[in-house]
């Protein structure tokens, strides 16, 4: 939705933005090849991110113009105070993990691998999805699966798990996967282990959390007339979203509406289908 983040977002063609999920720097590419004036400061937790921004020849050309700030975005005041920067002409944010994450075969985030149970962004953090599902009560389990993947079979999922544990510790994704699926059958396309993989990676991120600091730090960083642009990707992010726009009384609500991808995106990218874009603008201080 990299064309309509553009259209909402820039509101002046100077000045600094922030990309809060820099990524493999897609959308800051874009926003730096159309706009000279910018400069970017970006944010990504994950280390690979970081050295794909410098070893990355193509991002590497507008390393004069993008400051990387290897840090959680909920740390974004604080960051940009040691930058000496005030204000900020826009921010944009494209929750969750990346492709390359799900796709990286030593990170455990998808359920159709022989992947340890990793699942942390950020690989300085302590806490992974195996010390979660090998460690935790059983109550604690389902409490995970209910409230962060709305899990409708969270009790007898998190009893198997405790059960099956006690074999022997349960290290790969596709072992997680298998337990999964003796308690629940597939329906349609949509692979059983999905909501429980959602759950474990929002806890070990600790992803509404973080996502609630960013949106509590907004106000507080844009310019008068500033944007802010986040795309999030499954209800617990976008109702978070929703409603911290809505509380703030210095943000007003661009679209009253929900922006989501076109027909033509969902064909050439899947991942957009479930993507939903909601836009704040910084009112004038009274
Ligand atoms: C969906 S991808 C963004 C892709 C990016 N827009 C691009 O064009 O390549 C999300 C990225 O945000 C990072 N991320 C997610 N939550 C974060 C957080 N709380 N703080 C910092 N980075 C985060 C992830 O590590 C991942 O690289």
């Amino acid at each position: 939705m990299l064309k309509e983040i553009d259209r909402y977002l820039i509101t002046k063609d100077t000045g600094y933005y922030v990309d809060c999920t820099f990524g493999g720097g897609g959308h800051s590419l874009y926003l730096l090849n159309k706009y000279k004036n910018i400069n970017i400061i970006a944010f990504d937790q994950d280390t690979d991110s970081l050295k794909r921004f410098n070893e990355n020849p193509e991002l590497q050309k507008f390393k004069d113009r993008i400051t990387f700030c290897h840090d959680n975005f909920r740390n974004i005041e604080k960051n940009l105070k040691i930058l000496n920067i005030t204000k900020i002409n826009g921010l944009l944010a494209d929750l969750g993990v990346s492709s390359k994450q799900l796709d990286d075969k030593t990170r455990g985030f998808s359920f159709n691998s022989e992947d340890f149970l990793d699942m942390r962004m950020n690989k300085e953090n302590e806490l992974t999805a195996y010390e979660v599902v090998n460690t935790f009560s059983k109550e604690k389990l389902q409490d995970i699966f209910f409230n962060y993947g709305e899990e409708s079979f969270s009790k007898q999922i998190a009893q198997k798990i405790v059960e099956e544990r006690v074999k022997g510790n349960i290290k790969t994704c596709n072992q997680l996967k298998d337990i999964i699926c003796k308690v629940k059958r597939a329906k349609g396309k949509i692979n059983p282990a999905t909501k429980v993989f959602q759950a474990l990676r929002i806890y070990v991120n600790d992803e509404l959390g973080s996502l609630q600091d960013l949106l509590n730090s907004i106000a507080n960083v844009l310019d008068t007339g500033a944007r802010a642009t986040i795309l999030t990707y499954h209800s617990l992010e976008d109702r978070i979203v929703k409603q911290s726009f809505k509380e703030n009384k210095s943000l007003k609500i661009i679209n009253k509406k929900v922006i989501i991808a076109s027909e033509q995106e969902i064909k050439e990218n899947p991942r957009s289908r479930s993507a939903k874009l909601r836009v704040t603008e910084k009112q004038d201080e009274l």
